[in-house]
């Protein structure tokens, strides 16, 4: 039962952390992600050095990373990543020869589903869908306490369905796709093209920014809708009803008992779920004609990733041992 360390690598920020076996989380640190332009091996220094430090005051016999990419089906290479510079990246053999103890690799959002069916929203769920919305959508499928993979190890990309023909670039290559929608990203973008129009509806975001626009971030709309800002509050129900109109469309697919809704806009809790639950009652395929899903929001909220990571890291461990 002891503690592991948890890695979650989103698009802007890496969070580590120390958790023990009930998922408590022991120690945390936090670090901005290397920027994209940025080799694959700088990010892997900076997985490297938060493991070090929490070294120096834990007692570490796992590591485990759940990273916003295509994981294959070996838990090995990271074969791409929209907001990451890896490319068909070995990173757990990179991992492993630099840090000595075992290292699990994940999917981010695989990681959080695994977390949440554990300890959070999807107790004992056995037919659970997770949403991530953080830079990017991410999704997982886990059935009956196991996480479908697909063929090659990459199910569960639902950020990349298209949703918009002819829509928005993504930097998966295609256009479109739901995470240009509904997303952290599209939330900021989407404010700051507001602000950049000069609309009127932008004056309590532009004030408290002091007309910097770049420095508009998703959390700040949060905040902003909490206190009451129109138009950050209709932001949130933007990106709301596109989390419905996408889950409609898993259930038609999947027909989960239930799905959560996890990563960093999901702080921003009913301003975001209510309208998520009316669009997806009114875009679900047969509709009072079928039991529907429940949508929960992801108890442990953004730390899922990372306690999800720590968590599934002690299967290696266990491995680990009983080989040697
Ligand atoms: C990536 C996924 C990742 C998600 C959330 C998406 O753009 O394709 O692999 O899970 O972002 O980080
Ligand atoms: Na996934
Ligand atoms: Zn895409």
């Amino acid at each position: 039962r002891v503690p592991t360390v948890g890695i979650d690598i989103g698009g802007t920020k890496v969070m580590a952390g120390v958790v023990d076996a009930d998922g408590n989380i022991l120690e945390k640190l936090r670090a901005e992600t290397p920027d994209k332009s940025k080799s694959p091996k700088v990010v892997e220094d900076t997985i490297t050095e938060l493991v070090l430090d929490l070294s120096d005051r834990h007692d570490v016999h796992a590591v485990g990373i759940g990273a916003a990419g295509w994981i294959d089906a070996d838990l090995n290479r990271v074969l791409f990543a929209p907001h990451l510079s890896w490319r068909n990246e070995p990173l757990r053999d990179r991992l492993a020869e630099r840090l000595s103890v075992p290292v699990l690799v994940d999917n981010d959002a695989n990681a959080a589903a695994w977390a949440e069916w554990r300890f959070g929203a999807g107790k004992g769920e056995d037919h659970l869908v997770m949403i991530t919305l953080g830079t990017g959508i991410g999704g997982a499928i886990l059935e009956e306490g196991r996480v479908k993979r697909g063929k090659f190890g990459v199910a569960g990309e639902f950020g990349h369905m298209q949703v918009v023909p002819g829509g928005h670039r993504c930097p998966c290559g295609n256009r479109g796709c739901w995470e240009q929608y509904s997303s952290g990203n599209a939330l900021v973008r989407e404010a700051r093209e507001l602000a950049a129009a000069d609309s009127p509806v932008a004056f309590g975001v532009l004030e408290h920014v002091k007309g910097d626009i770049s420095a508009i971030t998703g959390p700040m709309i949060t905040e902003l809708a909490r206190e009451g800002d129109a138009m950050c509050v209709e932001l949130l129900q933007d990106i709301g009803q596109w989390l419905g109109v996408g889950i409609a469309n898993l259930a038609a697919a999947l027909d989960p008992s239930c799905f959560v809704i996890g990563g960093g806009v999901s702080a921003a809790d009913d301003l975001l779920i209510g309208p998520a639950r009316d669009a997806f009652r009114r875009q679900l395929t047969g509709r009072g004609y079928r039991p529907e899903a429940r949508i929960a929001r992801a108890q442990l909220g953004p730390e899922a990733g990372m306690v999800g990571a720590a968590d599934l890291s002690r299967l290696v461990a266990r491995r680990f041992r009983r080989a040697k």
